[in-house]
């Protein structure tokens, strides 16, 4: 495998807000970890809300059992998740900021304020052996914080780039990406492995994944949505095609 190959993990939050919708155990998020990996996800990420509104914790024990791929496991930086992480022990934990009235994770983590909290906090997840990443907006104060605290990776937070591209405002989409350009340069001369994700689709996919320090693209809710109308291996399967032609 090139070194230049761009990792995609699937986000399956939603195949789980689709099954609470009705409280049962249909459609199962794990059929569709399954699903995504045998249609060449290279992990799975999965999001253990505080207030539980799509992945249960019975979801991350029958992740935790089945995959062959690594497990992202994205959670708060309370002590109950740290806990859950100290007993899965995932590949990777991303650390992301959390509100319960949001409707998905708005913003990037605010680093450079909480520094020594997180840095003591990520501590025992790296000791360990988990890979621990940083959920944050393109913006060099979060990253030089991150770097300090001593996590491994970096995710940038797409969302921004992503809205203005969705709302047709090319002029600020431009200006978001050229952020996240430049600012997945700078980790990565930091040492930092740069990951990327939130709001990904088709259409704008390839830029991010054209910058060649971005290691990794963490694409959930566009993929799930898109399953309904092609299902979810095609679905994967084209944005696994566009991510490997913007990267050629
Ligand atoms: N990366 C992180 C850290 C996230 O919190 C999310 C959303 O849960 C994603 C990537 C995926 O975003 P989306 O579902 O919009 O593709």
């Amino acid at each position: 495998m090139s070194d230049n190959r761009l990792r995609l993990g699937v986000n399956i939050d939603h195949v789980a807000t689709v099954r609470n919708a009705r409280g049962g155990a249909y459609p199962d998020p794990l059929r569709a970890a399954r699903i995504a990996e045998e249609a060449g996800a290279d992990g799975i990420t999965a999001h253990l809300r505080e207030d539980r509104r799509h992945i249960s914790d019975a979801d991350i024990d029958g992740l935790m059992d089945i995959l062959s791929v690594p497990l992202n496991f994205e959670m708060a930086a309370t002590d109950e998740m740290q806990k859950i992480a100290l007993r899965h022990k995932p590949h990777a934990v991303c650390i992301v900021p959390e509100k319960r009235e949001e409707r998905t994770t708005e913003g990037g983590l605010e680093v450079a304020r909480e520094e020594n909290k997180l840095a003591h906090f990520i501590a025992p997840l790296r000791d360990a052996g988990c890979r621990v990443s940083i959920f944050i907006a393109a913006d060099q104060r979060q990253i030089d914080a991150a770097h300090r605290i001593g996590a491994e990776v970096i995710e940038l937070h797409t969302g921004a780039y992503c809205d203005f591209h969705a709302e047709g405002k090319p002029d600020e989409s431009a200006r978001e990406l050229e952020a996240l350009r430049e600012m997945s340069a700078y980790a990565h001369s930091l040492g930092l492995e740069v990951h990327a994700g939130h709001g990904l689709t088709y259409d704008t996919v390839q830029p991010v994944a054209a910058f060649p320090e971005v290691r990794e693209l963490n694409i959930g809710h566009f993929l799930i949505g898109e399953a309904i109308f092609r299902g979810l291996t095609p679905a994967v399967h084209e944005m696994r095609r566009l991510m490997d032609e913007a990267r050629a």
